[in-house]
């Protein structure tokens, strides 16, 4: 009788993955099994359906244990892949870009919203202050055909990750980015300004699951000792470069959107009822502030 080991399937190796991942207490580990085999075989999921009961290599067969490997050490799907999905558009990461959460598309609905129904018509100036791998302003002029946009960030790696996003996705010539800290460096006026803020109290950091404490950076999460030091920043800035009628929409943490309303009307801005918009966790998660008409 031979002792080698049966041959392993496509399918067989990744039903086992994700058993391992379901083991190790993984949140979605089909979608991680799946997502991970795929990547290592160059398979997209048609791919890996069709080829299914193909025999891995061992070549294959170590290329998936090395991605297995760093999943089950904490770092997180899209962190491998060096891509993330928002808004339907494909992004890639750096190591400088937050990956983005699906939370943070309430802040495009809100804002699309803010803008009205002629918005796909009207000539819209955009700033997205904060834009890591520039996801909330591509998604913005992805949706407005007629909108130009300009994203700011204190990270140079992230404005190329993201200036690389907009090439690929063909909105470069309706995007740019600056280096500066949320809209220090900009002038005239904004129909919208939006942004999603380090906003995490900097005690709580270290409590957060090891995909965001260790593979976040760190500029993209902290928010000082009570999470808001951002909006104290930015809110002030954004109210002197809104056109009268335009809008300031941000994403908030949990149990933030009371204060920011609040510095939203420190700074003259308009707090309209009702202010925020929840997330799919019922959690208000956008704030949005107008310019007086
Ligand atoms: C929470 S991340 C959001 C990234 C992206 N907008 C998204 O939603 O996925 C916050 C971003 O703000 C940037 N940032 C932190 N401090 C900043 C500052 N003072 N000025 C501009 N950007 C800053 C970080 O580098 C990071 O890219």
């Amino acid at each position: 009788m031979s002792d080698r080991a049966p041959p392993v399937t496509i399918d067989t190796a990744r039903r086992a993955l994700a058993a391992r991942f379901a083991g190790a207490g993984l949140d979605s580990p089909e979608l991680d099994a799946r997502l991970l085999v795929g990547a290592a075989l160059s398979l997209d999921l048609t791919g890996l359906v069709s080829h299914g009961q193909r025999q891995l290599t061992a070549d294959e067969a170590a290329r998936i244990e090395r991605l297995a490997q760093r999943r089950l050490g904490g770092e997180p799907v899209a962190r491998i892949l060096g891509a993330k999905e928002f808004w339907g558009l494909p992004l890639r990461l750096s190591a400088e870009t937050l990956v983005p959460r699906p939370d943070t598309e309430t802040v495009v609905e809100l804002a699309l919203e803010a803008l009205g129904s002629d918005r796909r018509n009207r000539r819209l100036c955009i700033a997205d202050l904060g834009t890591g791998s520039g996801a909330i302003l591509l998604a913005l002029l992805s949706e407005l055909p007629n909108a130009i946009g300009i994203g700011t960030d204190l990270s140079l790696d992230a404005l190329l990750t993201a200036r690389d996003n907009a090439v690929r996705l063909g909105l470069a010539d309706r995007a740019d980015f600056v280096a500066c800290s949320y809209a220090s460096a900009l002038s005239g006026w904004f129909d919208l300004i939006v942004s999603n803020p380090p906003y995490i109290r900097a005690g709580d950091i270290a409590g957060l699951a090891i995909e965001v404490r260790a593979h976040d950076p760190l500029r993209a999460l902290d928010g000082g000792v009570d999470g808001l030091d951002a909006y104290r920043a930015l809110i002030p800035q954004a109210a002197g470069l809104l056109r009268p009628g335009g809008a300031l929409v941000v994403e908030v943490g949990q149990g933030q959107s009371g204060d920011v309303e609040g510095l939203m009307t420190k700074a003259g801005l308009q707090v309209d009822f009702p202010a925020t918009r929840a997330d799919l966790a019922g959690i208000p998660r956008a704030v949005i502030g107008r310019k007086k008409p």
